[in-house]
């Protein structure tokens, strides 16, 4: 291990931001790039947003829909840390897209609305970072307004989510009368996160602190603080890192409470990166020599440009531009010779790029979700899932002579996780299959504006979708074998079972105890 290697990785803090929607992940997304120095004005992100709609056909149904179906990554200093923020969409449609980019995070920052509490799809990315043990940070958003007794809020953390809780911050006022938060842990307050020092304290009921509040709610409200303070349990690092523990904060993204804290707190608790399961051995982050992998391939980024550029997560060592990586799965050479950061407004290229960082490659093609590329080494990374379907179509296109064309945009689709693509074994036309529906307008749009092919889709006659496996040699051949009509093949080959409904599934399984029909698998 080099000591730059040693110090880039103990400097890098890769993490994602997860909510329902509403909860303010996009304005919290805007202050942090603020500080970072990443953008000049507070939104610009959503302003981003708008220009790259206008600008691109097949993201009107995003501009209609007023969800965001891009996720980027964007890169920013604060203090002594090198900050990789890994955006996702908000709507659960796109939810595959926002799973992968969870196996790309060393940590979380979770956003609760200050009144609404743990809202369903908080819940659903919760449970997806604790099977990862995915420690977690958490940001009370809104403050300002109308909210919750923050005692109420931490109960409903501890309940809902079984994860014990340790308010670092508390809010100092709320609603209308929100004037700062006061650091439980040190004696410290900010007026707002134009005060850049915390400034020291003598305790909730000095005059600095109690004085900033309205009078009448001033002894409820200090008296509140000093209870936070003495019951509340103080923060354990071991807890946080092994995902058992949140550290909570308090603020508004909006007025600009708390986010100071809070991307302090990310530094200073925050995991550098993780060491990475491969097939054959544990990669520490630290190591000499270059591994990383794909989690997302986004096309149309530039749409001038029809550019497609795969997301790599570096797990070790040092990318650097015009290496020569190998890419494990074909075995074949791939030279890095534009990687690229990606910053709110722009990206620059990357000339070199360390654990935890997050490049973009430029690529036509050659490289898919879930792909390793190492210096050499043959190892392969785990880990980024692809869901069972809950949606199957079959794709019917107008003009038959098209077919070919077709089958070709379909396979590049797939490889770029827009949606899952089923061969079926008895040569039936290609079946279709996403998570949500709003992935199929979304495969519907680019593909007549893309490749020029006007499609429809079908119901098919299955709606399950199962991979299968065994232990038992030749088990899973004998299955396939008196199961044609409802077998197909995937993008990497791997047989899957089609069924008419979960009944059906069932019945099979039953009979068939030696099969594993399994609702996720791993990319590769
Ligand atoms: P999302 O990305 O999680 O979906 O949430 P977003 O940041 O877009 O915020 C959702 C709404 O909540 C926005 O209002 C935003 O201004 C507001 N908001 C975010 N943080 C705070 C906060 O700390 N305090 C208050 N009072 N409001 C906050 P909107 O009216 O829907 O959008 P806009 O027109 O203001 O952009």
């Amino acid at each position: 291990m080099t000591d730059k290697i040693a110090d880039a990785v103990s400097r890098r803090r890769t993490f994602a931001i997860i909510s329902h929607p509403d909860a303010g992940k996009t304005t919290l997304t805007e202050k942090l790039l603020l500080f970072g120095g990443a953008i000049q004005l507070a939104g610009e992100v959503k302003a981003k947003k708008n220009r790259v709609q206008t600008r691109s056909d097949w993201m009107n149904i995003e501009r209609e829909r007023g969800i965001s179906v891009v996720t980027s990554v964007m890169t920013f200093e604060y203090g002594d840390h090198v900050f990789n923020l890994l955006d996702t969409p908000g709507h659960e449609d796109f939810a595959d897209d926002t799973y992968r980019t969870l196996t790309a995070v060393d940590s979380a920052i979770m956003v609760i609305d200050a009144a609404k509490g743990i809202e369903p799809r908080t819940l659903k990315l919760f449970e997806v970072c604790r099977l990862r043990d995915i420690p977690i940070v958490t940001f009370v958003n809104k403050l300002d307004r109308e909210s919750r007794d923050p005692f109420e809020i931490l109960d409903e953390i501890e309940q809902k989510l079984a994860l014990d809780t340790a308010p670092v911050t508390w809010p100092i006022g709320r609603g209308k009368s929100f004037v700062g938060t006061y650091n439980l842990a040190n004696n410290t307050m900010r007026r707002s996160d134009d005060d850049v020092e915390p400034i020291a304290v003598n305790g909730p009921e000095s005059d600095a602190v109690a004085g900033l509040l309205p009078e009448h709610e001033r002894e409820m409200l200090v008296e509140e603080m000093l209870l936070g303070k003495e019951a509340c349990r103080p923060f354990d690092m071991q807890a946080f890192r092994e995902g058992h523990l949140t550290p909570v904060y308090f603020g508004s993204a909006l007025r600009n409470f708390g986010v100071r804290d809070l991307i302090e707190a990310l530094g200073s608790f925050g995991p550098a990166p993780r060491a990475q399961d491969a097939d054959s051995r544990r990669v520490e982050a630290t190591e000499e020599k270059m591994t990383s992998f794909v989690f997302k391939i986004q096309a149309n980024m530039d749409p001038n440009h029809r550019d497609r550029i795969a997301f790599v997560r570096v797990c070790s060592g040092k990318l650097q531009r015009g290496m020569k990586a190998k890419l494990v799965r074909t075995g074949k050479p791939i030279s890095l010779s534009a990687p690229q950061f990606f910053f709110a407004k722009s990206r620059i290229t990357a000339d070199e790029a360390f654990a935890g960082d997050v490049v973009g490659i430029p690529n036509h093609g050659t490289l898919r979700i879930g792909d390793t590329l190492t210096e050499g080494e043959e190892l392969l990374f785990r880990g980024v899932p692809n869901f069972a379907p809950e949606i199957l179509r079959r794709v019917r296109l107008g003009d038959a002579m098209k077919a070919k064309k077709l089958k070709e945009a379909l396979q590049q689709m797939a490889e770029e996780g827009v949606v899952q693509l089923f061969t079926p074994e008895d040569g039936s036309p290609a079946i279709v299959g996403v998570v949500g529906a709003l992935q199929l307008d979304v495969l519907k749009e680019r593909l007549k504006i893309e490749y020029s092919l006007p499609v429809d889709f079908e119901m098919a006659r299955f709606s399950v979708c199962r991979w299968i496996s065994s232990d038992e040699p030749g088990e899973v051949d004998r299955f396939i074998a008196s199961h044609r009509g409802d077998i197909a093949r995937d993008l990497d080959d791997d047989p899957v079972f089609l069924a008419p409904h979960e009944f059906g599934l069932n019945y099979e399984a039953d009979r068939w105890k030696a099969v594993r029909f399994a609702t996720v698998k791993d990319y590769q």
